[in-house]
């Protein structure tokens, strides 16, 4: 028999992750022989990390924070999805070539269409912050063909870069928190301000009992986001679906195959 390929996720830290769980079960499901693992890498040691993986025959790699800018660095050949991006999520090693890729827009938009059954085309489309989270789901929102797409981000110098750089791709307003002032027919919190149950300060008006608000962070419990989103009649969705959707993606552009995220998002939501 031959030797499972190999692949992991990579991030300082990493322990929590559930990409290995997820692809697992992708694996079992169609079939595929390979093996995925967390891998830690050192703060200062990322690029060290992968070469390592890769010349003990890894064939593919997720990355994860802090590690998506340096990812996009090492990479010897991008994928238009990763160059708008500005970051990398997923290495795929094939002979000498480290490919670059970036799958996380793709499952946000999966997520948000297909499984929270909400269309983007002609809606208006909030994304709160203007970091590399906003940043790489830019491009695959535009292409949905929002009727808006506004960008609120605390240092407003932030999101006129953003919507600076993607000018040629669609129209992208831009504003404060303080300067939202109309309902939305979807949400997104691409602030890390929700990783210390904080939150951006969205005003309630952006809510109505149709709004799709959802954070690109999840855990065990809603966000200050999303539980604040709740209050105002506001359908709430955290990172969990994006995540599984991103992985699916990435075991794609790996194995050629796609797997039922819907059976793995059940079996790993219902987990403890
Ligand atoms: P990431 O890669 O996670 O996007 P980042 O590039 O550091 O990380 O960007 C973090 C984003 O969260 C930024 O939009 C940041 O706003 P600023 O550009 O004004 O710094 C936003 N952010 C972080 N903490 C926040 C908070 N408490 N309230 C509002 N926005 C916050």
């Amino acid at each position: 028999m031959t030797d499972p390929d190999r692949y992991a996720v990579i991030g300082n830290p990493i322990a929590h992750s559930k990409s290995p769980d997820i692809h697992a079960l992708f694996a079992g499901q169609t079939g595929q022989v390979m093996q995925y693992r967390h891998l830690l890498s050192g703060l200062d040691a990322f690029e060290e990390t992968v070469r390592q993986f890769a010349a003990e025959g890894g064939k593919g790699l997720n990355v994860t924070v802090p590690f998506k800018t340096q990812a996009f660095e090492l990479a010897t050949s991008l994928t238009p999805r990763a160059k708008a991006a500005g970051a990398v999520n997923t290495l795929k090693f094939e002979n000498n070539t480290i490919i670059g890729d970036n799958t996380d827009g793709r499952g946000l938009i999966v997520d948000i269409i297909r499984n929270a059954g909400y269309p983007i085309a002609g809606r208006r489309v909030l994304l709160l912050g203007a970091g590399g989270a906003a940043r790489g789901v830019i491009l695959p929102l535009l292409d949905q063909k929002p009727s808006r797409l506004v960008i609120a981000n605390r240092t407003l110098e932030r999101a006129f870069e953003l919507a600076d750089y993607f000018s040629d791709a669609g129209k992208i307003e831009v504003c404060g928190f303080d300067g939202i002032n109309d309902e939305f027919d979807i949400v997104i919190n691409a602030t890390s301000a929700g990783l210390d149950d904080a939150m951006p300060p969205v005003p309630a008006r952006v809510f109505t009992k149709h709004t799709l608000a959802l954070d690109m962070v999840y855990g065990d419990k809603l966000t200050a986001f999303l539980r604040f989103a709740k209050e105002h009649g506001a359908d709430v969705r955290d990172g969990f679906g994006m995540l599984v959707e991103q992985a699916a993606e990435s075991f794609f552009v790996w194995r050629g195959v796609h797997p039922d995220t819907g059976a793995v998002f059940s079996a790993l939501r219902a987990k403890p």
